[in-house]
């Protein structure tokens, strides 16, 4: 076990147990890193509440029965009854050489793995992909990889918009400009998103006849599947280019769009009113969850089938909350969905816990997150007011990261200046949308992102180039150097790195990967810090040059992981 902050949770444990008894066994020890030690524990304060006893008694009876065998070097007792604890240099040396020997950056799989579904990205047919579909692609990306990286299963699903009364409009439209779909790009498909809906809107003939187009569809009619396969194909191609891009794992393989969920409407809605779930209300079958009630104070429903028989996204998402649970055997669901959607996501919620199909240990948790704004503070738009195409703000930030990276390393080969350019661009973005708290709103601000100090990628990156340049100009292989740890600030950086896998599985409790984007930084920090005060190339004998290599691959391994975590690459040059 390579977390020092896990092993010394055990000893407290044994400690507790020992002094007070069993019946304290599982009363949470509280160590958290210092400033003022390289840990504190702090359960005296409640304990002594329990005991009736002063805190400070309650924390040395502890520490009289604490065994610190191996790992403690010293500890003590200050303020009210905090215990600080400095741990053993030896300790730390051999626990980062094994960080460094193991090749997983330290990072063990879960004991108990669990099958986990993300519901991410999720665009939606014949429009294109907008600012608002970033985000939950690139947070859910990063969460389906820490979850993997920590040994669970992910079931990505890409919960396509490609299903619905929209459909209609656009095949009739379609075949009305005997346009063919394929040799339109998306582009002028979001143009004809417009021009179809404009009809729609306009004429009660064009209207009339989608509306028939649309029952076509739903039954399954031959030819307007051909159309309708043919607006899917151009869109999903569109999508593919842009995941591409991005770094985002998506493949064809995770679309579970609407449309699969059609087949099942019909016996998920009887299922329910069978279970006397889903009632009669002014013509429609509605599901009703305590709880919920619209603007009028009344009880808002769940429409599980409309009016006109047909059915809509919330009847979607009750066969996919099921589907999920019955078939794909989820223990977790995760919607990586904006904010505006959290009541519906919650009814959705509950009414699966209503009809029994989600139970504990199961459960299904919205992953919301805010606005991108623009610099004056409201959601970001083009300067023409319109929304922001996604593929021109990519290829803003390669260009932009393109002349930085020109300026600061003109000696490399352009095709490599051209590779670091979109590492750095790309990776710009999607830490400025990941180290922000996923639920407030952010600015989305060119320099602020694409400056290289502070809590950015071109900052990692380039601290992890940075160490890769020293381990070149090295020229030495420290794979089996041992870890002497002697300087304060060795010390701080041991620490930070035994602190690697803690940042994940706080990542996957908290489904929040700036906190991962926390860590990296206060890594690079101590990194900064550590190169500052101790020599590594001019270190005083060759064992301290070669500890101190192998402190710096190790910590060039995490962030560079630690990034591949956040979907980032870290070019080993820059
Ligand atoms: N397509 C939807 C949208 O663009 C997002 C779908 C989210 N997932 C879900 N299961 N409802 O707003």
């Amino acid at each position: 076990m390579s977390d020092p902050v896990l092993l010394l949770g055990d000893r407290f444990q044994a400690a507790l147990v020992l002094a007070f008894g069993p019946e304290h066994a599982g009363v949470d020890p509280a160590i958290r890193p210092s400033n003022h030690a390289d840990f504190q524990a702090n359960l005296a304060l409640g304990l002594a509440k329990t005991l009736k006893k002063s805190p400070r008694d309650v924390a040395a009876a502890i520490l009289a029965k604490l065994d610190g065998t191996g790992v403690v070097e010293r500890t003590e007792l200050a303020g009210p009854g905090f215990i600080n604890i400095w741990l053993r240099a030896e300790f730390l040396s051999a626990e980062v050489a094994r960080v460094a020997a193991a090749g997983t950056a330290g990072v063990e799989a879960h004991p108990t793995p669990e099958r986990i579904v993300i519901d991410y990205s999720s665009p939606n047919v014949a429009k294109e992909m907008h600012v608002g579909h970033l985000r939950s692609s690139v947070i859910g990306d990063a969460l389906a990889r820490v979850l993997e990286a920590l040994g669970h299963t992910v079931l990505r699903q890409n919960h396509l918009g490609d299903w619905g009364t929209p459909f209609g409009m656009l095949i009739e439209h379609l075949l009305d400009e005997g346009a063919d779909a394929d040799a339109h790009s998306i582009r002028d498909l979001n143009a004809f998103y417009q021009a179809a809906r404009a009809k729609f809107d306009a004429s009660p003939e064009f209207a009339a006849r989608a509306r028939v187009r649309v029952v076509s569809l739903q039954s399954g009619d031959e030819a307007t599947l051909g159309f309708w396969r043919k607006l899917v194909e151009a869109s999903r191609t569109h999508f593919n280019a842009l995941y591409r891009l991005l770094g985002v794992t998506l493949k064809d393989e995770d679309i579970a769009g609407e449309s699969l969920f059609n087949p099942m409407l019909g016996e998920v809605v009887s299922e329910l009113e069978s279970m006397g779930q889903c009632v009669e209300n002014e013509g429609a079958k509605c599901v009703f969850v305590p709880g919920y009630v619209g603007r009028d104070d009344k009880p808002l429903p769940l429409i599980a089938r409309k009016q006109d028989g047909g059915y809509g996204y919330a009847a979607t998402d009750l066969a996919a909350i099921r589907y999920r649970l019955q078939t794909l055997n989820a223990t977790r669901i995760l919607y990586v969905v904006g904010a505006p959607q959290t009541q519906h996501l919650a009814m959705i919620r509950d009414a699966a816990i209503q009809a029994g199909w989600l139970a504990l240990p199961a459960r299904a948790e919205h992953v919301a997150f805010g606005s991108v704004l623009g610099e004056d503070g409201k959601v970001l738009r083009t300067r023409a007011g319109a929304t922001v195409r996604l593929i021109e703000l990519l290829e803003e930030g390669v260009e932009r990261a393109r002349s930085i990276v020109a300026e600061k390393a003109p000696e490399l080969p352009i095709e490599q200046r051209d590779a670091i350019a979109r590492a750095v661009g790309i990776g710009a973005i999607k830490y400025a949308d990941l180290s922000s708290d996923r639920v407030k709103d952010y600015v989305f601000d060119w320099s602020r992102m694409l400056a290289f100090d502070g809590n950015t990628a071109p900052y990692l990156q380039y601290a992890h180039a940075r160490i890769c340049s020293i381990l070149r100009k090295s020229n030495e292989s420290v794979e089996l150097a041992s870890i002497a740890i002697s300087e304060p600030q060795e010390r701080v950086l041991a620490l930070s790195l035994l602190a690697f896998p803690r940042a994940l599985a706080d990542v996957a409790e908290s489904l929040s990967p700036h906190r991962l984007c926390g860590y990296l930084y206060d890594l690079a920090t101590a990194f900064s810090a550590f190169y500052e005060h101790c020599p590594v190339l001019k270190a005083a004998t060759p064992e301290v040059r070669r500890s101190r290599l192998l402190l710096s691959a190790t910590t060039a391994t995490v962030i560079a992981r630690g990034l591949e975590l956040l979907g980032i690459e870290a070019p080993e040059k820059m």
